[in-house]
């Protein structure tokens, strides 16, 4: 029987009885698995449909000997059994029985006053018939209701160890205050069907539980640096940047190097620093005329420079290497932008950069950066620095200090730190500067227009925010996939 239809069962007896004196009786009366009884006897003492009381009752189950016994008879009734009228020797009955049949009744039948033994070993019938009357009392404490078994009787049973004693516990039980001879659970959910039928006038409804946990979300997770990203990216969207295009990590040395004038024989050109592609090697295809200004820019200089002075090699320049950084798409922009009528822009980029630097807590051989650029006419240091202030501020991020740095395309250059409140030290947060003319000249931007750009890492925000000390621990094969559905929304600017 299902709970469902014990309950019914039960609810309907106690409808027209007082009480269920004892649970074990009315389950077996009514064929019932007393455990499924006693389960639905506790859930509806629960909402008050019933009153119960428990009660305690010891009682006897046969052993596993007992169970035999109580099967194939006593061991003196088979003992008795085997012996023929005419008597038998106890050699030729041991053969017939099995050993511990033939021990154990043996005995128990001469005690019994059932056999005799003669001299010389036979065993004789002393009396016509028997009773097995230990059979009978097991199977009466095995299947019996009430059982009758008198005391003595028990005594032996259980020195016998054909019977053990377990203590049985069932539930006495009338009507509770709540009682009704049906249980409607309450509704969880106002249905159509329910409010069709007016069936809502009258349905107790489950109260909402506020504090459940929600259902745990399947399907895709973010990986916190795409939240963080999202994050970055609105913060730019709502400065009113626009997104450059990053989908090539590819790049020939001419954008990642070159058109950001910076020296062929530079170190960070070299295979230790960075990745150079085998197939494809090179870039063949590149803008003469601008690639022309490039070299001489390097060569001899222009624009107020007097250049680097070395022999600059287009070979050099076709290299194919993985991106070092985003500022390679930046010269890429700039300079499509230069091929037009002068418009004022601000853009961004949120993508994916590879280094060749050796692996460790703080570093990996690929990394995304977060870079910014403001492209005006008569931008200044002071324009910069308060882009910087802007941007840093709505991370929440509102002390900066500025320490003077060199890179090869800005000048001047500026380290960007920021007050760390838990480490309380300043730490530093990215890399600033003003482009160089000498880049954004040959590009065929006009004189007068200045560009203010700076560069941070996605990963070092990240691992703040999200309190992770080891960046293998974020991104890479090493990342525990827990982590990735588990981790919290990205709330930047709120401390
Ligand atoms: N490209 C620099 C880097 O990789 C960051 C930077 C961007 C610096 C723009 C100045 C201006 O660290």
């Amino acid at each position: 029987a299902t709970a469902m239809g014990i309950e019914e069962a039960l609810l309907l007896h106690l409808q027209s009885h007082a009480a269920i004196v004892d649970s074990g009786d009315w389950a077996a009366r009514s064929s019932f698995d007393h455990g499924a009884v006693m389960d639905v006897i506790k859930s509806l003492q629960g909402s008050g449909f019933v009153e119960a009381q428990s009660i305690k009752r010891n009682s006897w189950i046969l052993t596993a000997e007992g169970e035999s016994y109580a099967v194939r008879g006593s061991p003196e009734f088979q003992v008795f059994q085997a012996v023929p009228p005419e008597g038998i020797s106890r050699v030729e009955l041991e053969k017939k029985l099995e050993a511990s049949v033939f021990k154990i009744g043996t005995g128990k039948a001469m005690k019994n006053k059932w056999l005799e033994s003669l001299k010389g070993g036979t065993l004789l019938r002393k009396v016509q018939g028997v009773t097995d009357e230990v059979k009978l009392q097991l199977l009466e404490i095995r299947d019996g209701q009430h059982v009758e078994v008198p005391d003595n009787a028990i005594t032996d049973l259980k020195n016998r160890k054909l019977i053990e004693s377990r203590t049985w516990v069932g539930y006495s039980l009338k009507k509770g205050p709540k009682y009704a001879p049906k249980r409607v659970k309450p509704a969880t959910d106002l249905t159509r069907e329910i409010l069709q039928s007016g069936e809502w006038k009258e349905r107790e409804f489950k109260p909402y539980n506020y504090k459940a946990l929600g259902q745990p979300t399947e399907g895709g997770h973010l990986h916190p640096l795409l939240k963080v990203r999202t994050q970055f990216r609105s913060i730019f969207l709502e400065m009113g940047f626009e997104e450059m295009p990053t989908n090539n990590f590819v790049e020939s040395s001419f954008w990642n190097f070159d058109a950001l004038f910076q020296p062929q024989m530079h170190p960070a050109r070299d295979s230790h620093d960075t990745f150079f592609l085998k197939a494809p090697a090179r870039t063949h295809k590149l803008p003469e005329d601008y690639l022309e200004r490039v070299r001489r820019t390097h060569e001899e200089g222009g624009y107020g420079s007097i250049g680097y002075g070395y022999d600059w090699k287009r070979d050099e320049a076709e290299k194919n290497l993985l991106r070092t950084h985003t500022t390679a798409v930046s010269s890429r922009m700039l300079y499509k932008l230069a091929q037009d009528k002068f418009v004022p822009k601000r853009y961004f980029s949120i993508d994916r950069v590879f280094r060749n630097e050796a692996v460790d807590r703080t570093h990996l051989a690929e990394f995304h950066q977060i870079e910014g650029l403001v492209c005006d006419r008569g931008l200044t240091l002071g324009d910069l620095i308060g882009v910087l202030n802007d941007f840093f501020s709505r991370l929440g991020i509102k002390k900066l200090r500025f320490k003077p740095a060199y890179n090869p395309y800005t000048e001047p250059s500026m380290e960007i730190f920021s007050y760390h409140e838990t480490l309380k030290k300043w730490v530093e947060v990215g890399n600033s500067g003003m482009f160089r003319p000498e880049m954004l000249q040959p590009m065929g931007l006009p004189a007068d227009v200045s560009v203010i750009a700076w560069g941070l890492s996605l990963e070092r925000p990240t691992m703040i925010l999200y309190g992770i000390d080891n960046i293998r621990d974020l991104f890479g094969h090493k990342v525990d996939l827990k982590l990735i559905k588990s981790n919290p929304i990205c709330r930047l600017g709120i401390h």
